[in-house]
């Protein structure tokens, strides 16, 4: 039997919407289309289940069950009562509602949230003298209201909590970076997995970790407990159990170095416990040691790093941190290609490299840039970076 195809939306961070693109497209998504932070597309339950174990730059994968317009409040009220809840949970079941709304009629996304959960249980209570429990952390049912200009989305939420929440990293250093916006960055990079990997500001450790688990093809959702869509009526536990066991087959041998380095011993700490916490503390070197000191390989590879920005950490003097990160790369980085991220504009400019590429991203509500320098002989000579 030919399983039901059905549209589904997956949700990321600005600038990763080709990326993302990329990863549903390679996994068999198809009528893929682009849009704010979402990529929308059609698959089956498989493809469903492959998109939220497999994508590293989906924070959500949304299952749209119904879209009407609202003129007034009272109409999501009774629009959302006459959809079919029974289909999708128990009366004894719980569930959770998300509501992110903009420029429509009601204006206040906790209220939009609150009125679609009156009118879910509400339901339950007339038809079968029962009502279901809000549980906000672990539910049955995820729902997600999308309310855009008097138009209401209403979607199932497969994933259940972001997908960022990868269950490898157990500690956090003092600016970590979403490990969604870490995977990101390196797919945008184009690293090919022929070629050593570095961070040489790493902290915890996201984005050697991300590395290695890209470097080995392991899927981004390897280690989570748990998915949304496990909780549902139609979950088919043969099918998930075949997606995870194909993965793990599935699984190769990386052959490069990946080397993540801090100047604080206690970041280097945390990296190493989320690194074994991963199974991948063999798979990445890591050192205390100053961006200065640290002499990468010699065969050339790739350099990703997030330097303190002067937001989360204020290092004494920025330029001259961001003026000693040009020198280094200038000295001991011949045959690499670096890219860094950073909301500090006028400090990229002390890089004192013209970059190659430069890409806006958000690291959460600040924006940045990914600038990207080629660092070969006589990249001295060349001019800076330019807003
Ligand atoms: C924004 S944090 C990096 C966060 C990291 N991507 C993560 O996910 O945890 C910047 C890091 O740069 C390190 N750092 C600052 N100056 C340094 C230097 N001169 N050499 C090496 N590391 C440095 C800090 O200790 C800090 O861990």
């Amino acid at each position: 039997m030919k399983s039901e195809k059905f549209s589904m939306v997956a949700k990321t961070m600005t600038g990763l919407e080709e990326i993302l693109a990329n990863e549903l497209n390679n996994i068999g998504a198809t009528d893929i289309e682009l849009s704010n932070r979402a990529v929308t597309f059609t698959g089956d339950k498989e493809l469903m289940y492959k998109a939220n174990y497999w994508s590293r730059t989906a924070l959500h994968i949304l299952k749209p069950i119904a879209g009407f317009y609202i003129r007034r409040e009272e109409d999501l009220y009774k629009k959302i009562y006459d959809i079919q809840w029974e289909d999708y949970m128990n009366a004894t079941g719980t569930l959770a509602v998300d509501a992110v709304v903009n420029a429509s009629v009601m204006t206040h996304s906790h209220y939009v949230s609150l009125k679609t959960k009156d009118a879910i249980v509400d339901r339950f209570r007339d038809y079968t003298e029962r009502r279901p429990n809000v549980d906000i952390e672990n539910p049955d049912i995820r729902v997600n209201i999308h309310l855009f200009k008097n138009y209401c989305s209403v979607s199932l939420d497969s994933s259940g909590y972001s997908l960022h929440k990868r269950g490898y990293r157990i500690k956090t250093g003092v600016a970590p970076i979403s490990e969604v916006l870490a995977a990101g960055i390196i797919l945008l990079s184009g690293w090919d997995k022929q070629s050593n990997f570095i961070d040489p500001m790493c902290g915890s450790g996201t984005i050697v970790c991300e590395a290695a688990m890209i470097a080995n093809n392991i899927p981004p959702g390897y280690y989570r407990k748990t998915f949304g869509f496990e909780k549902w009526k139609d979950f088919d536990l043969n099918l998930w159990e075949k997606i995870k066991m194909d993965a793990i087959n599935e699984q190769i041998e990386f052959e490069y170095d990946i080397i993540g380095s801090d100047i604080s011993s206690e970041a280097i700490e945390i990296a190493r416990e989320n690194a074994k916490s991963a199974r991948l503390h063999k798979d990445i070197v890591f050192e205390v040691k100053s961006f200065e000191e640290q002499i990468p390989p010699e065969d050339g590879g790739i350099l990703i790093m997030n330097p303190p920005y002067g937001e989360r950490i204020v290092p004494e003097d920025i330029v001259k941190l961001y003026q000693e990160v040009g020198n280094a790369l200038k000295k001991n980085y011949n045959g690499y290609n670096a890219w860094i991220i950073s909301s500090d504009f006028n400090a990229l400019k002390f890089i004192g490299l013209k970059p190659t590429r430069k890409i806006t991203l958000f690291n959460g509500p600040l924006e940045c840039k990914l600038a990207k320098f080629e660092i070969y002989q006589g990249s001295k000579k060349t001019a800076k970076f330019t807003d």
